[in-house]
């Protein structure tokens, strides 16, 4: 994920309050989330159900009147059985059977993709879906970690070793205290949008803002990382998706060929333009195992040159890091070794 800082400071340096900021690989919503803090609107793309559901609510927050009318409502209309219980000792041994009634009753009703209320109570819910379950009484399930769903087969192997069985938790009563958390600090704002769609549609999504965009900043997928989306295989199940993890869960681009790559980041870059007003800023963070900073740049640069109709230069030379504590590291603590990454800022001419 990126850092509140780093897309703080891009805010600040190149929009005003009210700009139009996009962001076209926008993940779980940091560039969403701060530019409606800044007063600045934004828009985004992204092909992952959690990234999609979880930025769209921080995009859209409604008000909490709202989504506790939404849970009473759901929960005054809940009716236990009925809805067909996924195959396997996984949900067995993952949900208690109550909880896991109503978790099935609110994958059924929520209609996350069109309604912003209910979006905002499905991106609680996956917030609560799996986690620690000792430590917190506001997880659903039994012990999992709640950073990556671990496959069914090694967690049922894992549960049983252990006797664990899960605890009945109550799936309304620990939305409504969660909504009540998270709406103590984010305020209820419609000054951003974000599409559960491709990067390289954002122009036609969002036409409407047709050379509105002052700033573009984003980050996206690295050269040869895995596509994460198998590790929400549940987060994605409560949404609508498989009952079994699959590979390429979405339509996530991940490339492991260079060449691929740079194609791929320039229809990127084709299909973003449109929105892209005269003089705007393009502010990229990337990185890659196989890739040193002189392959980055030019490798970022021609693909902005293929992509793009209009010229732009360089900002400044770029800034490196190193990748500390960043989603991947996280998901599969260790495996990555040292990495960098590269915060470049081009502007359009
Ligand atoms: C490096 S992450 C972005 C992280 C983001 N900056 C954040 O703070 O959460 C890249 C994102 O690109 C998304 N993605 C991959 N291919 C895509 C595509 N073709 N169109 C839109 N999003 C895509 C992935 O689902 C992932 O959420």
């Amino acid at each position: 994920m990126f850092p509140e800082e780093y897309v703080a400071r891009q805010l600040l340096a190149f929009t005003r309050p009210g700009d139009l900021v996009l962001d076209p690989f926008c993940g779980r919503g940091t560039t969403i989330l701060e530019s409606t803090l800044h007063s600045r609107r934004a828009i985004g793309t992204d092909v992952n159900l959690v990234a999609a559901c979880v930025s769209g609510a921080k995009a859209e927050v409604p008000a909490l009147d709202e989504v506790l009318a939404r849970i009473d409502h759901l929960e005054t209309h809940f009716v236990a059985g009925g809805l067909s219980v996924p195959d396997g000792e996984f949900f067995e041994y993952c949900f208690h059977s109550e909880t896991l009634g109503e978790l099935l009753f609110l994958r059924a009703e929520l209609r996350w993709r069109e309604d912003p209320i209910d979006r905002f109570v499905a991106a609680v819910a996956l917030g609560a879906l799996h986690g620690e379950a000792h430590r917190s009484p506001n997880y659903f399930s039994n012990r999992m970690p709640r950073t990556i769903s671990t496959k069914p087969e090694y967690s049922v192997r894992w549960w049983k070793e252990r006797n664990l069985a899960p605890d009945r938790r109550r799936v309304f009563p620990i939305l409504r205290a969660l909504s009540r958390a998270r709406l103590s600090i984010l305020a209820p704002s419609g000054l951003a949008k974000v599409a559960l769609e491709d990067a390289r549609n954002c122009a036609e999504v969002f036409s409407e803002h047709e050379g509105e965009v002052r700033l573009m900043v984003t980050s996206p997928p690295y050269l040869d990382t895995t596509d994460y989306s198998e590790d929400q295989w549940l987060r994605i199940w409560f949404l609508g998706g498989p009952e079994r993890p699959k590979r390429k869960m979405s339509l996530d681009d991940r490339h492991t060929n260079k060449e691929n790559y740079w194609d791929f980041l320039s229809e990127v870059w084709a299909g973003t333009e449109r929105l892209l007003g005269s003089e705007a800023t393009i502010a990229i963070r990337i990185g890659g195992k196989k890739l040193d900073v002189d392959e980055i740049s030019n490798g970022l640069s021609m693909s902005l040159k293929k992509g793009l109709s209009r010229g732009f230069h360089l900002l400044d030379a770029p800034n490196t890091s190193e990748i500390k504590n960043g989603q991947l590291n996280s998901f599969r603590p260790g495996a990555l070794g040292k990495r960098h990454e590269h915060d470049f800022v081009f502007r359009l001419h």
